[in-house]
């Protein structure tokens, strides 16, 4: 039926619907948007061939491609950029609204003119980007217990990421982190799965909004699906072990609530269940995910993930597509960077078709992918508008989505100590020290996945506010704030804060056998309780960290995780205009040997249980 002249489609209906006959399915330039999703998805698969077909499961790292043609020349359906691609040209929303753009150019040159869909880890705002609003991780939004909030910062950071044409976020973590040697702890809401499905369904309601076609949805993903949070020994993509019961009452649970709040994709778990990897378990992603529990989205793959099947790259591909697996995430590139590794995605497309060729994938199977991919490309209406819309710029980092970010920070703030009525203290104290490896650090505020995929101490963005100088937009003129870095300056101040901060990291490289506080930082903390001032610890921690002498030191302890640019949020309680609300979604360790302790043990007992939380007995001006 392809390419039939408009009097002959016309006159095949006509001729149908005289006879009685079902109305032939309409080829599919012909059917107008609007109409019903599925046909519309499925009349196009009917007109794809194989390597169409294909390129759509393909996702290439935008530093991968030898060149944009590529997109063209294999009909790629979609572009990712891993925590550290950015653009070439530079990093500002602008320069993101151009590379989407310039990705976005060549998907349309293909004969079907299917538009790709660019992806990134926007997981904690705009997260890439310059400029953009940084909120707190996970771990702080879960201390909020809030989920309108949480839905509103997905309504946010969808705007922003809108703002610069990128249409797909990997987020929210629907993560149990159940180990807090893990270095994903941060991305997780929480250890109990109740609050982790609620908090990441109204991420998802904000980000995907009622309906996809809005012009500021942003396709949600789910990840990583299963069990992801709760592998030996907190080991980064290492092995979950235990019955099915217990893995569905722990890790399949929090999905659901994100599935019938209708995300559109979920991406798979590195990690494994009971020695077999998730990539390729078609129990799970096929019978539990999509058939007993009706997904209707898309699997997307993690980085590169289905190299760690057992068996070379065509067996990969084989068995992880057969498991259930929709679209392929793959940086390896004949000429990108990371360059000269194997399993190219030219090597991905060449052996799917042999694959499908000699039956060993069935085209069925091929085709489900891609009606899975399709549906949601015209649930977005992207064959529509598939560029950005350059209106929505200013939306990036704007003042009232800094102001929603400081009032995230706030609500995940929670004190765990405050001895002698320490906090809050006066804006009209007459000197303030600050003092620690944190107190002046934006980097080590937003902790890692910002700007770069390990974030890094320092300046790392524009427009954010550290502790030091939200201190010095706080309090009364006639307060001195001044800041040594190892609290040796402190004698006869009316406080010292001393915030301590673990160096950002992300995923494997944050796995860590010791919590303890580094000593250089724990003396910091002495030499702070030496100056005679009451000492209030501010913890910027990825995780609960082990306190042991230095909740004694201090005469107040908040735990602030990793809030993000709004420091202005953590003054706001500190100096008492708002009380400290926020309860812990962790339980905190008193030991390493306590690690794992997660609320709901036989044996309980935590330095501070899950939902611990203290607040001002009143504020004071
Ligand atoms: C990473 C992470 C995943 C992320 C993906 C793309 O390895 O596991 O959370 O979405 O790669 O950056």
């Amino acid at each position: 039926m392809k390419y039939l002249p408009l009097l002959a489609v016309v006159a095949i209906f006509a001729l149908g619907r005289s006879n009685g006959l079902a109305a032939a399915e309409a080829p599919y330039q012909f059917m107008t948007p609007g109409s019903e999703i599925d046909r519309r998805a499925a009349a196009l698969v009917r007109e794809m061939t194989l390597a169409e077909k294909i390129g759509q499961m393909t996702q290439v790292d935008c530093n991968a491609l030898l060149n944009r043609e590529e997109i063209t020349k294999y009909f790629l359906g979609s572009v990712v950029s891993g925590g550290s691609s950015d653009p070439q040209a530079g990093n500002t929303a602008r320069d993101w609204a151009d590379h989407y753009d310039a990705h976005q150019q060549p998907a349309l040159l293909t004969r079907l003119k299917i538009p790709m869909l660019y992806g990134v880890d926007a997981v904690h705002g705009h997260n890439n980007v310059i400029g953009a609003t940084i909120f707190p991780h996970n771990i702080g939004l879960g201390a909020t217990r809030d989920p309108a909030l949480v839905e509103a910062m997905g309504r946010v950071v969808a705007r922003e990421i809108a703002a610069t044409g990128v249409d797909w976020t990997f987020a929210p973590g629907v993560i149990v982190a159940r180990d807090e040697r893990w270095g994903r702890t941060y991305e997780s809401f929480a250890e109990e799965p109740a609050l982790v499905g609620e908090l990441g369904a109204a991420f998802v309601r904000g980000l995907q909004m009622p309906s996809l076609a809005d012009p500021t949805a942003i396709l949600a993903c789910a990840k990583h699906f299963l069990g992801d949070g709760g592998t030996t020994g907190g080991v980064d993509q290492g092995d979950t072990r235990m019955e099915e019961p217990e893995l569905r009452r722990v890790f399949l649970a929090p999905y659901l609530p994100a599935i019938r709040a209708g995300v559109g994709s979920i991406m798979v778990s590195y990690s494994s269940w009971n020695g077999l990897k998730m990539h390729g378990h078609r129990y799970l992603l096929t019978d539990v995910l999509k058939h007993e529990h009706g997904f209707r989205g898309f699997l997307v793959s993690d980085w590169a993930a289905i190299d760690q099947l057992p068996g070379d790259f065509k067996s990969d591909i084989a068995t992880s597509i057969n498991a259930g697996l929709d679209m392929v995430m793959i940086p390896n590139g004949p000429h990108g960077k990371p360059s000269g590794k194997p399993n190219t995605y030219v090597e991905f497309i060449t052996y799917l078709k042999e694959l499908v060729q000699a039956g060993r994938v069935p085209l069925a199977r091929i085709d489900d992918a891609v009606e899975r991919i399709l549906r949601v490309k015209l649930e977005m209406g992207l064959f529509e508008h598939p560029f950005t819309d350059r209106s929505l710029l200013s939306e990036v980092g704007r003042p009232a989505h800094r102001e929603l970010a400081r009032r995230a920070v706030r609500e995940s703030l929670v004190l765990l100590k405050n001895e002698n009525r320490t906090l809050p203290l006066a804006k009209t104290a007459h000197r303030l020290v600050l003092a620690g490896n944190g107190a002046d650090d934006l980097g080590r505020q937003c902790g890692g996945w910002t700007i770069s995929w390990q974030g890094k101490p320092g300046k790392v963005t524009e427009g954010g506010t550290t502790i030091l100088e939200a201190f010095r937009q706080s309090v009364g003129p006639n307060c001195e704030i001044t800041c040594s870095a190892d609290a040796s300056a402190a004698k006869g101040a009316d406080a010292v804060v001393v915030v301590l901060a673990e160096d950002p990291y992300a995923e494997g490289k944050g796995d860590r056998h010791d919590l303890a506080l580094p000593p250089g930082q724990l003396a910091v903390l002495r030499n702070a309780k030496a100056s005679g001032a009451p000492v209030v610890l501010v913890l910027l921690s990825g995780r609960p960290l082990i306190l042991d002498a230095a909740l004694g030191l201090a005469d107040a302890v908040v735990a602030a995780w990793l809030p993000g640019t709004e420091g202005r949020g953590l003054t706001d309680v500190l100096l008492g205009d708002h009380a400290p609300t926020g309860k812990l979604s962790f339980s905190w360790p008193r030991s390493m040997a306590q690690i794992p302790v997660n609320v709901g043990d036989a044996t309980y007992d935590p330095l501070f249980p899950f939902g611990f939380g203290l607040t001002y007995g009143q504020i004071r001006k």
